[in-house]
C-alpha cells in the first residue's frame, strides 16, 4: 500500500470506513460475515509470526517516539505504567490494522514490563483468545462497555473505537483520584469531538466536558503501513488541570453512552460526511 504509483487516490481511513459503510447497504454479505468466512490460522505458526512483527515494531521509529511521549506523561505523573487495558483491537488474525496494533501494544507490555494486560473484543474468536494468552494478556469475558476503573496508572488502548466507549471509560473514572491515573491512547478528542455536532451541543457528554482539563499529545504517524495508527492522540488529565474536588458541578456525572458501532454515520448526515471529507482530504 504503501508503494501505490500516483494514478491511486489516497484514501484516508475515515473515507474508507465511510464507503465500507455506503457499500454495506448495497451488497448483500456484511463485512461481519466476511471476517466469519476468514479460516482460522495456526496457532503456533500465527504466534511465530506476531513475536516477529512485534521485534519489527519495538524497533520502528513510530513505537520509539510514541514511547518517548508516554514516558514524559509518565514523567510528570510520577509513577510507572501498571497496567494495560485493550479494548475493540479487532480481529487480529483477519486484519492487517488489528494486527500491527496488537503488535504494538504487546511491545508495550514487555517494555514496560506489565504483568497486567486486559482485553476485550466481542469479535475475538478462540484462536485470537488463545493468542493473546500466550502473550501473557488476559481476555475480559464479559462486554463493560468501556468502563473500566484505573486504580493504578493504566494505558487504555482504543484505537479507533466507538465514541462511547471513551465517553464510558471517562464516565467510570470521573473523580479527581481516578481520572490521573487515565492514560488513553484513541481516536484524536480533539478531532472527534470537532466531527460530533450532537456532541459538541450536549453539556452531559464526558469527553467534551474533559476538553479544557486534558492534555493530548498526537501521535505522528509515520508508520510504514498505512491506516494502521492514523488519527490516535494520547490523552492524559493530569491533576493540576482538573478542577478542584468543590466544583459540585463538574464533578456530578451524568450517563453512560450506549456503545453504537456505526455511530461514525449516526451522528451526521452520510452524504455531508463524505462530501466534507472529500474536501478535508
Ligand atoms: C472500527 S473497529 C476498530 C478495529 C481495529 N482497532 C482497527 O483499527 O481496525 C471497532 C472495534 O471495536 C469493537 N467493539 C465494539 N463494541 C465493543 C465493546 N463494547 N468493547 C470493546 N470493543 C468493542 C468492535 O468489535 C471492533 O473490533
Amino acid at each position: 500500500m504503501s508503494g501505490a504509483g500516483e494514478e491511486f487516490q489516497t484514501v484516508t481511513r475515515k473515507k474508507w470506513i465511510a464507503r465500507k459503510c455506503l457499500s454495506r447497504r448495497n451488497r448483500h454479505k456484511s463485512e461481519s460475515d466476511y471476517l466469519n468466512d476468514c479460516p482460522d490460522v495456526n496457532v503456533d505458526l500465527f504466534q511465530a509470526r506476531l513475536e516477529r512483527l512485534c521485534g519489527e515494531m519495538s524497533q520502528s521509529d513510530y513505537f520509539i517516539v510514541t514511547m518517548e511521549t508516554l514516558q514524559q506523561q509518565l514523567d510528570t505523573l510520577k509513577r510507572p505504567l501498571e497496567r494495560i487495558v485493550c479494548l475493540g483491537l479487532g480481529p487480529f488474525t483477519r486484519t492487517y490494522q488489528a494486527l500491527h496494533q496488537a503488535a504494538f501494544i504487546i511491545s508495550v507490555q514487555q517494555l514496560h514490563k506489565i504483568n497486567k494486560a486486559l482485553y476485550y473484543d466481542p469479535v475475538f474468536r478462540e484462536t485470537e483468545k488463545e493468542l493473546i494468552k500466550r502473550l501473557n494478556g488476559t481476555i475480559i469475558n464479559e462486554d463493560r462497555a468501556g468502563k473500566h476503573e484505573a486504580h493504578v496508572p493504566t494505558l487504555f488502548y482504543l484505537p479507533h473505537c466507538p465514541y462511547a466507549l471513551m465517553h464510558n471509560l471517562l464516565w467510570c473514572n470521573w473523580s479527581s483520584q481516578s481520572l490521573p491515573n487515565v492514560l488513553l491512547i484513541s481516536n484524536s478528542f480533539e478531532m472527534l469531538t470537532l466531527n460530533r455536532t450532537l456532541a459538541k451541543s450536549n453539556p452531559k457528554d464526558h469527553i467534551v466536558r474533559i476538553m479544557n482539563h486534558c492534555t493530548e499529545a498526537p501521535l505522528e504517524d509515520d508508520y510504514e503501513q498505512q491506516n494502521v495508527f492514523n488519527d490516535l492522540s494520547l490523552h492524559c488529565f493530569p491533576s493540576e488541570k482538573l478542577p478542584g474536588t468543590d466544583n459540585t458541578i463538574f464533578w456530578t456525572r451524568s450517563t453512560p453512552l450506549p456503545v453504537n458501532e456505526d455511530e461514525l454515520q449516526t451522528d451526521l448526515n452520510i452524504d455531508d460526511e463524505m462530501s466534507a471529507l472529500s474536501i478535508r482530504s
